[in-house]
């Protein structure tokens, strides 16, 4: 097949990279690629972590993915960490916070670590850093910047918080700011935590950066980094791990993430299978962690016509099921 996809995020040149593996011919259209959600994502390969009440459908769509993440990203040659991820809070509310999710986690059936003082560990949860993946896939997958006609049998809208018309209602953006510092001594494994109700993540890297996230906010307006924001992040995270005290704040950044009206993504035939487009978009806080589920998901329906019908577009847009 011929297929024009538009977007390269993590999750456009996911597609456009499997689609070439399995030998069709693909154009990618982006004038700036990987400079949106992808370009701010703390790369948390943690399904069990972002798991909330009525979201099971996202855990096993989370857990199907993560499955997947070793040989992607051997594929691509791109290290993930695998130390688990630890549950903390920080005041007895926040520990209360904890054990709600560790149990929340056990009744799904994920495995959990109690630690004595009322922490936890998730030990199959892992992370990678979504620009080296981004960068490992812009080695292998051309794009150019302006969409030139051309004939192609299928177009893939992975466009992220801006679908084109007439999909644009589909997805909503919702500001994440997320940090990153340099740090002498970082956390051995990812932290997720609770802090006087306020919740944040502080991702370990290699070389000592160290990502702390994230913000959540909906917002009309361009995404902006605030001050307010960064105070937040800071006073939760170094609450988490003092030694953050010391570390090089070395950047900030704030980008809208795809939200759809029930958090799953919209993965299929936009409206009728035989038009030919076709959604991976809506990743809202998991684009990083489905992005290799994603790729297979779309590289199937084109080849096949199936659509797992818990992500079908059409749900939304009314189209021929
Ligand atoms: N997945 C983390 C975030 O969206 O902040």
């Amino acid at each position: 097949m011929r297929v024009k996809v538009l977007g390269a995020g993590i999750i456009g040149l996911s597609v456009a990279d499997e689609l070439l593996r399995r030998g069709h011919r693909v154009t990618v259209v982006d004038p700036a690629p990987g400079a949106g959600a992808s370009y701010a994502a703390a790369g948390m390969l943690s399904p069990s972590a972002e798991l909330w009440h009525h979201e099971e459908a996202l855990l096993g769509l989370g857990r199907r993915s993560l499955a997947l993440w070793g040989s992607y990203a051997d594929r691509l040659g791109v290290p993930v960490r695998t130390d688990g991820t630890l549950l903390v809070g920080y005041d007895a509310g926040d520990r209360q916070q904890v054990a709600r999710q560790v149990a929340l986690v056990e009744k799904h059936g994920g495995r959990v670590e109690r630690c004595a003082d009322g922490s936890a560990v998730l030990p199959d949860e892992a992370s990678t850093d979504p620009r080296a993946v981004v960068t490992a896939l812009l080695g292998r997958v051309p794009v150019v910047p302006v969409d030139s006609a051309g004939d192609h049998d299928a177009t893939v809208l992975a466009t992220g918080a801006t679908l084109p018309s007439p999909y644009a209602s589909l997805v909503r953006g919702v500001r994440g700011e997320i940090l990153r510092l340099r740090s002498d001594d970082p956390p051995a494994r990812t932290l997720r935590g609770w802090v006087h109700g306020d919740a944040v993540y502080v991702v370990p890297r290699h070389r000592g950066e160290v990502v702390v996230g994230a913000t959540s906010e909906e917002h009309d307006a361009p995404p902006v980094v605030t001050a307010g924001g960064v105070r937040r992040l800071l006073t939760a995270a170094r609450a988490l791990w003092p030694a953050l005290d010391r570390a090089e704040l070395v950047e900030a950044t704030a980008r809208d993430r795809p939200c759809t009206p029930d958090n799953l993504p919209l993965v299929g035939p936009a409206v009728e299978a035989a038009d030919g487009v076709v959604l991976a978009a809506g990743h809202y806080r998991h684009g990083v962690l489905l992005a290799p589920l994603t790729a297979y998901l779309v590289a199937d329906h084109l080849e096949t016509g199936v659509v797992d019908p818990v992500l079908d577009p059409r749900r939304f847009t009314g189209g021929d099921r």
